[in-house]
């Protein structure tokens, strides 16, 4: 009884510090299971705060505030930021970007503005172009009507004047190896760099021993009303021409579609961009054209002839003199600049023009030496008509 009554007592007496207990922990329990929720929730707002933070700065952040920030200073995108010529001829491209770039071809045929069609000149050389005085002033008036690029060594630094037409036209560059296939590059390089001028529409490659034979005017309406482009390509039966060819390039190149041409050339916008795109022809040639095989004198000629012989003239609009034999061409110093000299280049030739038997053949002449430049420029007007 007692020990029950102890029991109870301590049974009865037991429930009230139990329940005083009981009243003290529940609170307690309370607290703790909202600082566990506290904690849980700050640790969740922190991990998401740190993962949003990750998230915004990788995915969000950046975008949205170029979309927010960008209208205040960029003006929004015009028609002329299409069509108005790159202001500098440098760029940060490489080969593969620019080619891409430059392979861009509208689809819709009339241009939705007066597009005033331009001459690219693209000069291949290695360093200082002797004749650019020369140059200068036959392009004297037709700003309008031209443009130039040069492709040098790339460690040429240039020193024309800023009046004259080949100040900072330096292109980026890359060294070129006479008949290896990075001359070829060199060439689509400086028609790249020229087709980002939307207006450039005859491209023609020149030399620094090259001079113009006819005023920019003639050239400018020689070039306009031709149907075709000028690349002189022809089927050489002999050691120079088939005999450098391989039979490794069949059937995508067969011996007789096989050609041979001077490497200074003119071509239209299209065919500019048929050069540069080029991804079928260009593995055959750099893999089986190497010297004695003369890179430079057969892969456009070779290429254009079978995708577009329609479009071609199979000749070159600089004159070249071959007679004196040998493995490269004259070159004309002071003492051969005379009238007669170049009466005969412009005035005694045979080609055809508009499908007829012409005597205007050449816009251009190679090669000349520096020495002959202050004859040319006391005789320009004589002799050239600028
Ligand atoms: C040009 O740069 C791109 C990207 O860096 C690269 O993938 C490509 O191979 C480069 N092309 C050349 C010709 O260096
Ligand atoms: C080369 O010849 C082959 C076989 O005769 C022919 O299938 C192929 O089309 C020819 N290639 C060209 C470019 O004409
Ligand atoms: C140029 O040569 C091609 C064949 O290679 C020919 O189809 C084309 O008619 C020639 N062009 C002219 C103007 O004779
Ligand atoms: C030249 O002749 C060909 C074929 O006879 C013709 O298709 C072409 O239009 C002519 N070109 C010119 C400029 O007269």
């Amino acid at each position: 009884m007692q020990t029950r009554s102890v029991a109870m007592e301590e049974g009865k007496e037991l429930p009230m510090p139990s329940r005083t207990i009981q009243a003290r922990v529940l609170p307690l329990k309370l607290l703790l299971f909202f600082l566990l929720f506290l904690g849980v929730g700050i640790a969740f707002i922190i991990i998401s705060m740190l993962m949003s933070r990750h998230f915004y700065v990788d995915n969000v952040i950046i975008p949205a505030t170029s979309n927010r920030v960008q209208p205040c200073f960029q003006e929004p995108l015009s028609f002329r930021s299409w069509i108005k010529p790159p202001s500098t001829v440098w760029h940060t491209m490489n080969d593969s970007q620019l080619f891409w770039r430059a392979s861009f071809d509208p689809q819709i045929t009339s241009y939705p503005f007066k597009r005033v069609p331009k001459i690219a000149f693209m000069f291949l050389t290695r360093g200082p172009l002797p004749m650019a005085r020369l140059w200068d002033r036959y392009f004297k008036g037709h700003e309008e009507h031209y443009s130039v690029y040069i492709h040098a060594l790339p460690s040429y630094v240039e020193d024309y004047p800023p009046s004259s037409a080949f100040y900072r036209r330096q292109i980026p560059s890359q060294v070129a190896e006479w008949g290896m296939m990075s001359m070829c590059d060199a060439e689509r390089r400086l028609l790249a760099n020229a087709l980002l001028d939307i207006s450039n529409e005859w491209f023609i490659l020149l030399s620094e021993a090259c001079i113009p034979l006819q005023s920019f005017p003639i050239a400018y309406l020689y070039l306009s009303i031709s149907h075709t482009s000028y690349m002189g390509s022809y089927d050489d039966p002999g050691p120079f021409g088939r005999g450098r060819y391989n039979d490794n390039m069949a059937p995508l190149v067969n011996l007789s579609d096989w050609r041979k041409g001077s490497q200074w050339f003119e071509v239209n916008r299209k065919l500019a961009i048929d050069i540069v795109k080029d991804d079928t022809y260009y593995p055959i040639f750099e893999k089986f054209c190497r010297p004695a095989c003369y890179v430079d004198e057969h892969y456009f000629q070779t290429m254009l002839s079978i995708q577009s012989p329609h479009l071609l003239a199979n000749r070159s609009l600089t004159w070249t003199d071959w007679s004196r034999g040998g493995a490269h061409p004259a070159t004309f110093g002071a003492a051969d600049m005379e009238k007669k000299f170049f009466k005969n280049i412009i005035e005694k030739q045979k080609c055809m023009f508009h499908n007829q038997t012409s005597s205007a053949c050449f816009l251009f002449a190679r090669k000349f030496a520096p020495s002959a430049l202050d004859t040319l420029l006391a005789h320009s007007f004589e002799f050239f008509g600028y």
